[in-house]
Parts: structure tokens; sequence; C-alpha cells
């Protein structure tokens, strides 16, 4: 499919899911996993059976956390997301379904129930044990020095991160919308994932066998271009930019 088919296929349509990963947060100046350089390529995945039964895991984990805490503070939405959320303003927009735990798209002006985070947000701090919520900042501006990793104030337990790790349940309510989302799509829009990580990587698929039209955008060929009915192979900024006028009277 040519790219002014597709513009016409988007602007005629209300009934848009976008599916994103952390290729779409990269021009906010926070690294992807498998690029050159992203996170993956520097550090092994802390599974969730380590960080729970391990301090040595945990004390690596926040080291990290640490290490990418400025990136992460500093970074805000940057043309994707808000391509993204202009589809949502224009009433096209099922809904977005996101691997990303950064909370850029909530920052772009995206309402919380057209937003599904399939691996969690590192927006929150939760404490396994007794589910007590905490805000992000004062945990990491505890940690100094030889620190030992933070628990919980009121019952001691261990505190983690919202986000989900290798090994860890994935969330069931966000399944669940994200599913239906994905059957309800008409035209199902991949943007910045190598699609490596299941059971996330299974909803495009799941939309193409559901008869949407299934579009991908990413710097590089993946496993599924060679289902996508529309495969741009390049940033994501530059053809938002470029796309959001072609479908601005849609
Ligand atoms: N424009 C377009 N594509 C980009 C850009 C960009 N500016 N930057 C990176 N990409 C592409 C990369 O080429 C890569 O194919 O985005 C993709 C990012 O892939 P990954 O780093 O594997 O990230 P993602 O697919 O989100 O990983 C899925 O893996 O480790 C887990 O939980 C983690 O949610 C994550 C999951």
């Amino acid at each position: 499919m040519k790219l002014d088919e597709f513009a016409a296929k988007i602007r005629e349509s209300d009934e848009i899911v976008v599916f994103t990963g952390a290729g779409i947060s990269t021009e906010s100046g926070i690294p992807d996993f498998r690029s050159p350089g992203g996170i993956w390529t520097r550090y092994r995945p802390v599974t969730f059976q380590e960080y729970m039964t391990s301090e040595v895991a945990r004390i690596e984990a926040w080291k990290r956390r640490l290490d990418g805490w400025e990136q992460y503070r500093a970074a805000k939405p940057n043309v994707g997301h808000y391509f993204i959320q202009a589809l949502s303003l224009k009433e096209k927009l099922i809904g977005l379904i996101t691997q990303n735990v950064d909370g850029l798209h909530s920052m772009a002006g995206l309402a919380d129930d057209k937003i599904v985070e399939l691996h969690g947000s590192n927006r929150k701090i939760l404490c396994m044990s007794c589910t007590k919520e905490f805000a992000p900042e004062p945990i990491i501006n505890s940690l100094v020095g030889d620190f030992a990793s933070p628990k919980c104030d009121s019952c001691g337990g261990i505190l983690k991160s919202a986000t989900v790790s290798f090994g860890q349940a994935m969330p069931e309510q966000a399944m669940r919308i994200a599913q239906g989302w994905t059957e309800q799509a008409k035209v199902f829009i991949v943007m910045g994932s190598s699609l490596q990580v299941q059971p996330a990587a299974s909803f495009p698929v799941v939309a193409k066998r559901n008869g949407a039209l299934l579009a991908i955008i990413n710097r590089e060929e993946g496993p599924l271009d060679g289902l996508a009915d529309f495969v741009h192979n390049g940033s994501i900024g530059e053809f938002c930019g470029k796309f959001g006028e072609m479908i601005a009277d849609g």
C-alpha cells in the first residue's frame, strides 16, 4: 500500500488502534532496548524471581534506575506521541496499547481511558506486600551512597517499580482491554517496536487475523513486515510530522 492510500484509509477510519514500543520515546531522549546502545545491549534483564529473592539483584535494579533517572525525568513527549493524541482528539482512536512504562503518552494529553500500559508504569512504585503506592522521586532521592534496597514504610515489604519484569504475570485487566480493542480495530498501527516480546507482539497478528489493516512504522525492518499492509522504515518523528499534515482534514 502506498503512503497516500494509507493516508486516505486513516482519514476515513474512526476505529484505529495504535500499538507502541520504546522506539516512539527515543526521540524524547529515552533509549530503547534492542537498538545499538539500547538497554539490553548494556544490561541483562533482572527477572521478577531474582528481584524478589535477592537483595543484590534489587540493588542492581535500583542502580540502573538511578543511571537513567535524569534522561527519564527530563523526557517530554515528541511528535509521535502528539500524533496519536491528535487521532484521539479527532475521535478516530479506539485506544492506544503501549509496551512503554515512561508515561509519555499520558503526558501528551491522551486520556487514561484511552491508554493500556501492558508492561505497567515506572511513574509509580509499589510495595510488593501491602500494595501501598509511592511516588518515584523521594524514593530515588533516598538512594545515596552504599544504599540498601528501599522498603515499605508501613509494612517493611519490598518496593518495586510498578513495571512488569520478565517472569512476572501480565496485568490481567490491561490484557483484557487490549484484546477487546485489538478485535475491534479496523486499522492497527504499530509504532517503534521490534515485536520480539510476547504476549505483546501477538496483538498485531490478532488484529490482522480479524481483518484490520495492519501498518508498521519502525526504523528497522521487523518480523511482521511481510504480514503488514503498509510499512514505513524510518524515524517516527519525521513520519508523523509529514503524515499528520496529509491527514489533517481527515
Ligand atoms: N523511529 C522509528 N523507530 C525507532 C526509533 C525512531 N526514532 N527509535 C527506535 N526505533 C525502533 C528500533 O529500530 C526498534 O526496532 O524501535 C524498536 C524498539 O524495539 P525495542 O528496543 O525491542 O523495544 P520494544 O519493542 O518496545 O521492546 C518490547 O521488551 O524488554 C522488554 O519490556 C520491555 O517493553 C519492552 C519490550
